[in-house]
């Protein structure tokens, strides 16, 4: 099979807020414009186009496979910028990410409200984990909406 995923363009009310957030809470990086779209290259090749756009923006979930060790940094910068985070997608575990699979996941919004989501164990990958269904409380985490 030789087919793979290789871009999307995510619809956003400002290309570069949006393109910047997730690139500066993921630790990817922003691309040159290809008119016009702001591009974001995440390792596995896929390139997310940001694009400007009127009107009302349905909300798109994106879902990033991470690293332990990324997972620590993006949940520091969530912290720090008081991006509010949730274990779940349903909001029932406000400023807590879960240990499905045995590893670690958290949901929080981007600035155009697509609902993102970090982990680092693909879903059902360790069906047999203990840990699957446990949430985290995250010290430090913001818990209301966001405003923005
Ligand atoms: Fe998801």
């Amino acid at each position: 099979m030789s087919v793979e995923f290789n871009h999307t363009i995510i619809p956003c009310h400002d290309r570069e807020e949006s393109a910047r957030f997730f690139a500066r809470i993921l630790g990817l990086q922003v691309g040159e414009p290809t008119e016009p779209f702001l591009p974001v290259d995440t390792a596995n090749g896929v390139t997310l186009d940001f694009a400007t756009v009127g009107g009302d923006i349905p909300t798109l979930h994106f879902a990033f496979l991470v690293s332990e060790a990324e997972f620590d940094g993006i949940l520091a910068r969530l912290v720090e910028e008081q991006i509010p985070i949730q274990a779940d997608p349903h909001g029932r575990h406000l400023g807590r990410i879960n240990r499905n699979d045995g590893g670690r996941g958290v949901y929080f919004r981007e600035p155009s409200g697509h609902a993102l989501e970090a982990l680092t164990r693909p879903y059902g990958s360790h069906p047999e984990s203990e840990l699957n269904g446990v949430t985290e409380e995250v010290p430090g985490a913001a818990v209301r909406p966001s405003v923005r």
